[in-house]
Order: structure tokens, then sequence, then C-alpha cells
């Protein structure tokens, strides 16, 4: 069974698909057989930011065109991506049963990776959740803009009090240089850990990166553009660190939902 590692936000714009995308390659890189599913169903970008030009998406699938294997797109050696499409009419949220069948289905393709990156849409409506549930490690991403903290809390609240997750790990982007940040995130890991009572590992610090930007308009992840960047081996570091901790125990995407169906009703 692959790891399955949700990245997730609340607030929109904090770099989860750039996150994605470099660890992406990191992981593959390093001969970790990588699948990428872009769980930003209705925006998918994920393809735009690794350069991929996907042929289906997991609407094809959902739609019974092709099944989720063959929507399966290659990017690189031990690397793929399911994509989703962009502004498809009718396809605004999954339904009950498309994320039955999703989970399903994904557990199958799954099984051939060594590890599974959920890249979410922001905001904390049920099909993020749901699906940002199932995952062994939830890595959460924020600014260090109250909103964004906010926001982080609420998922993390989310997912904890609903479906018992225990252990988050925090990304904190676009951090302005000066003094004052360090303690404002210790602080903010410290409210979470007292009022959850759960687990919170600051991963990693990433201040504003113009290059990261960069990196998306010309559609070419920045590990890939730069591998000699000191940014390359901060982002190769929070992969090892990610992968050397032990995910929190849960049944996978397929057990999932047949055995947590009390938790999932809304
Ligand atoms: N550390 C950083 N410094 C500067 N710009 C960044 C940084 N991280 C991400 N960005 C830029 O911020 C923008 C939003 O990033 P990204 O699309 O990865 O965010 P997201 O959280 O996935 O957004 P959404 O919620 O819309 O899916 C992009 O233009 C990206 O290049
Ligand atoms: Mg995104």
């Amino acid at each position: 069974m692959p790891k399955v590692i949700s990245f997730s936000s609340g607030k929109g714009g904090v770099g989860k698909t750039t996150l994605v995308a470099n660890l992406g390659h990191l992981w593959a890189k390093r001969g970790t057989k990588t699948l990428l599913v872009d769980a930003d169903w209705t925006l998918g970008k994920l393809g735009i930011a690794l350069g991929a030009r996907p042929k289906w998406t997991i609407e094809s699938a959902l739609s019974g065109r092709v099944s989720l294997g063959q929507a399966v797109c290659p990017v690189a050696k031990n690397l793929d991506l399911l994509a989703s499409p962009s502004g498809i009419i009718g396809f605004e949220e999954l339904t009950a049963g498309q994320r039955t069948q999703l989970f399903y289905e994904l557990e199958t393709v799954g099984s051939h990776y060594d590890v599974v990156l959920l890249d979410h849409s922001s905001g904390v409506d049920w099909g993020v959740i749901q699906f940002a549930a199932a995952a062994h490690q939830h890595v959460i991403v924020t600014t260090t803009e109250p909103t964004s903290y906010m926001d982080a809390y609420a998922i993390m609240k989310i997912l904890s009090k609903r479906f018992k997750v225990n252990e988050f790990w925090l990304v904190v982007t676009m951090s302005p240089n000066g003094s004052g940040t360090a303690q404002r995130i210790h602080r903010f890991t410290e409210f979470v850990r007292s009022q959850l009572m759960v687990r919170v590992h600051l991963l990693e610090t990433f201040q504003v990166e113009p290059k990261l930007s960069e990196s998306i308009r010309i559609q070419k992840p920045f590990v890939e553009q730069f591998p000699d960047a000191v940014l390359t081996s901060r982002l190769e570091a929070l992969s090892l660190k990610l992968e050397a901790a032990r995910g929190q125990v849960t049944n996978g995407l397929r057990y999932f939902y047949s055995q947590n169906s009390s938790l999932l009703a809304r």
C-alpha cells in the first residue's frame, strides 16, 4: 500500500500545488514511484505546474470514457499524474457516488506506487475534507497572514475532531523577512496543540521566492530548473522528513469509505 500524503490549506493561493509539483519530482528522482493526484476537481492546475499535457482527467474516468488507470499521465521517470479538469460544467462538486467510485479506483491505481500526493483545492468543503481524511500524513500549508492561519486552523480542527487525525505537518510559505515571524509561527503551533490536542510539526518555512512563481510561468518545476539551488536542497530535506515519519494508520482509500461511513455522514 502506498503512503498517501495530503496537502491542504483552507486559504487559497498559498503554494500547495507548487509544493506538490516540486516534491513529486524529488521523490521520483530518488527512485520512489510517485503518483500526484490533482484533487482540485474543478480548477485543476497541477498539470500546468508540471508542464504536463494530460489527455484525460479524473472527470474522463468518472464519466466512463476511460478507466482511472488509463487517465494516468506519465510526467517523468517514476512520476505520474492524475489530472483534474478546469471549468467543466456539471462537474462542480463530486457526488457521493463519484467519490465512492474514485476511492475504490484510486486504491487500485495507487497500489502501483510507493507514494501518492494529494493536491487539494482551497476551502474546507466536504469534498476536500473527506479526501484529505483518507491520507496517512497531513501537510497543512499556510502563509504568515492571520487569515491563512485561521483557515489552516479550521481545516485541522475539522480533521481532528471529525476524523480523529492527530498529527499535522506544517509548511509556512511566503514568509516575510524580519523579526517576529518565528515567534508568531511558534505561537500558532502552540495554540493548535493546546486547543486540538494534536501533534504539530513545523516542517519548513519558505520566504517569498520569486523564482518559484517564475517556474510556474515557464511550466517547469523549480527543482528541475535549479537542481543545485539551496531551495531545492531544502525541499529535498522536507521530502525526506516526511518519508522518514510514520504515517497515521488509516484503512487506506478503498476501505475508508465503507468502514467509516458513519463519520462521512454529514
Ligand atoms: N514561497 C513562495 N514564494 C513566492 N511565490 C510563491 C511561493 N509559493 C508559491 N508561490 C506562488 O504563489 C502562487 C500560488 O501558488 P499555488 O498555485 O502553488 O498555490 P495553491 O495553494 O495551490 O493555490 P490554489 O488554492 O488556488 O490551488 C503561484 O503563482 C506560485 O508561483
Ligand atoms: Mg493549487
